[in-house]
């Protein structure tokens, strides 16, 4: 790494990060609660859909504290929509532990903040270097994509191997400027030496010391073992409707969307039949059923495959309280106190 790395190669990669950086919320701040939510929305999710959120959630949380003390369902509503609720649960269980072990104050090293939940090699590397400028490499995909291609490297960079090696052969190079140096790898990654055959190597700041620039390899590199095929679910959704209540579940604390409200669902594609003896079956009158547009939702390893049906049911039904675990909702509370996760998307237009 350090024949590509030069001292000359860093230099002109921090003057770029200076002249190039875009210009975004978590970069005026230097409060490392603020930073480490940004890195946490940030994973799996792009900048401009980040900013929004971003902005309400310090409106309604501006410290560790407010997060650690808000109400679950609030907590959710603030993610409703990013995705991966589990990174939000982790962030205020984190929250949590800052306050009873850390007196409110987030840990300034990265071996401390390693130990925070949620926060994994990258997260912590990210805070420690941007945060408190600790020397510590902070690598995501971007950066793995760079780095490939700086050095020509046909390295696996699915296998954990690689971003072992590279992270070790990088951790001495880091200048005192960590954070700025960290930061202006991902943004040449996120801006500059984009994946997918669109690499910009005429406005790259590394195009003098690039492998893949020089050799044009940058449609070959990086080198992306091939992932594992998504697990396809069929369900079948019910927008079940009594007037102007509707019927949400709530999902099993573990496991995909943990603790979050749906509509109630089936697994398979069920006939009309099918489905007006489930709705029979948990004590429901079905008054008219219509079937809905189909859709589909992708997780990282699930895809779901979707039917839908409306359902109007007789109303001031008694068997509701306990309806197979289901709660009736007035639609105008379920809009603003209850978070439905994305996947449903295609259906929140009926409620
Ligand atoms: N992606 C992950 N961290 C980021 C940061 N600090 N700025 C822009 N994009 C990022």
């Amino acid at each position: 790494m350090k024949e590509y790395l030069t001292e000359q190669a860093i230099c002109d990669l921090l003057a770029w990060y200076q002249k190039n950086k875009r210009d975004l919320p978590w970069r005026r701040t230097s409060d490392p609660y603020r930073i480490w939510l940004s890195e946490i929305m940030l994973q799996q999710t792009r900048v401009e859909a980040v900013k929004p959120y971003y902005a309400r959630f310090l409106d309604t949380c501006p410290t560790v504290k407010d997060l650690a003390d808000l109400n679950e369902d609030r907590l959710m509503k603030l993610w409703e929509g990013l995705g991966y609720y589990s990174r939000v649960r982790n962030l205020q269980k984190a929250a949590q532990t800052v306050m009873r072990d850390f007196g409110g104050e987030i840990p300034h090293t990265y071996e401390e903040l390693r130990r925070l939940t949620g926060i994994g090699e990258y997260t912590a590397g990210a805070i420690a270097s941007i945060a408190f400028g600790e020397r510590v490499p902070a690598i995501d995909g971007n950066v793995l994509r760079v780095l490939a291609r700086v050095m020509g490297s046909r390295e696996d960079i699915a296998d954990p191997k690689t971003k072992s090696a590279w992270r070790g052969a990088l951790l001495p190079l880091i200048p005192e400027a960590a954070g700025d140096f960290n930061q202006a790898l991902i943004e040449l990654g996120a801006t500059v030496c984009v994946p997918n055959g669109e690499a910009k190597c005429k406005e790259c700041p590394m195009r003098s010391y690039c492998v893949s620039c020089r050799e044009n390899l940058t449609d070959e590199i990086p080198v992306r073992s091939a992932k594992k095929p998504r697990r396809i679910e069929k369900k079948t959704v019910l927008v079940i409707q009594d007037g102007d209540l509707t019927a949400l579940c709530k999902r099993p604390d573990k496991g995909l969307l943990a603790g979050l409200w749906e509509l109630p669902n089936r697994e398979g594609h069920l006939s009309e039949g099918a489905l007006i003896d489930f709705i029979r079956s948990i004590g429901f009158e079905p008054l008219r059923v219509e079937r809905i547009e189909d859709s589909k939702h992708i997780f990282t390893h699930i895809e779901w495959h979707m039917i839908a049906y409306t359902v109007r049911i007789a109303p001031e039904f008694d068997g509701w309280q306990d309806g197979a675990g289901m709660l009736l909702v007035k639609n105008e509370e379920l809009h603003a106190s209850y978070a439905i996760p994305s996947a449903f998307s295609a259906y929140t237009k009926y409620l």
